[in-house]
């Protein structure tokens, strides 16, 4: 049975980062700084949350992480956001979804500056990967290529099907397995005959959002087996995935498990983009020194 350990790998890029952090006190005067947003106590929230600031320690990135109540009014949280925009010392603003009804998702994803969206949500950045133009890359799908990668799974010319097509996941997930040369079929939980189209994969990401939906029926033997989901095994209260792991992973190629492996890559990645916010702010501001020197 061959694993994905992402809770490894994503270990080990951290791990760079912090070494590569560690550098820039005394080269840039200080560390990159993170700004967590949370609204509301979903309980998911809650503990993302609490791991983006854990991961932001261990890599020695300074985190504020800022509560508001479920009732904030939509005004109040972009005038936060348009403070931490004008802030200096603020390289990355990461708003957490999903957010309360009343606050418009997308109008506080574009409030936020593009060269501090570290979750490359701004429509700026989701062009620019759709544009192949200079991007902050989304976390969760950059996560799955560095697993791919760290399995030793070349897309090229591979056959890789994507369920799901939310913003976060699916739809860039599916343009990335594209640039790295692999045919990609993106489809949903309603696709017709969902497991014939499943059955051709080479490479399956599966970000359906629905309990252990993918079984062994629906996997064709030696398939990579990327596994987004993050629910609730309805019969046990206990976390799973949208892939009935114990069916299969014997005859998986390679599989991640869930908990432990796109979770924690999502995370890292997002260390790694903070450190990008920051080294692009820090270059711009060199930039913008020399000029007045001029
Ligand atoms: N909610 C679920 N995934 C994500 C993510 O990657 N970023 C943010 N901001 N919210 C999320």
């Amino acid at each position: 049975m061959n694993i994905i350990d992402g809770k490894a790998i994503s270990a080990s890029l951290k791990e760079a980062l912090k070494e590569q952090v560690a550098g820039f006190p005394e080269q840039y005067g200080r560390v990159p700084h993170l700004v967590v947003i949370r609204v509301g106590e979903d309980p998911a929230s809650v503990v993302y949350v609490r791991n983006k600031a854990k991961a932001c320690e261990a890599c020695g990135i300074r985190n504020t992480t800022l509560v508001f109540p479920e009732s904030i009014p939509e005004e109040d949280l972009i005038a936060v956001i348009g403070n931490l925009n004008a802030d200096p010392d603020v390289d990355g603003i990461l708003v957490q979804l999903p957010l309360p009804e009343h606050i418009g998702e997308a109008r506080v994803i574009e409030t936020i500056a593009r060269e501090k969206d570290v979750d490359g949500f701004h429509p700026y950045n989701v062009a620019g990967l759709w544009q192949k133009t200079p991007h902050m890359a989304p976390c969760t799908p950059k996560g799955i290529m560095k697993l791919l990668e760290a399995a030793g799974v070349d897309p090229k010319g591979k056959r890789a099907v994507v369920i799901g097509r939310s913003n976060i996941v699916g739809l860039p997930v599916a343009k990335m397995l594209l640039d790295a040369n692999a045919t990609v079929t993106l489809c949903h939980t309603r696709t017709v005959d969902l497991p014939s189209v499943t059955r051709q994969a080479e490479i399956l990401v599966v970000a359906a959002g629905r309990a252990k939906m993918m079984g062994v029926d629906m996997v064709s033997p030696g398939c990579v087996v990327i596994d987004v989901g993050m629910d609730r095994d309805p019969l046990t209260g206990k976390l799973c995935g949208d892939v009935d792991f114990d069916a299969v992973a014997p005859i998986a190629g390679a599989i991640t498990p869930v908990p432990g492996g796109v979770g924690p890559m999502t995370i890292a990645c997002l260390m790694e983009n903070t450190v990008e916010c920051f080294l692009e702010r820090m270059s711009t501001a060199a930039d913008e020194r020399l000029q007045t020197e001029e």
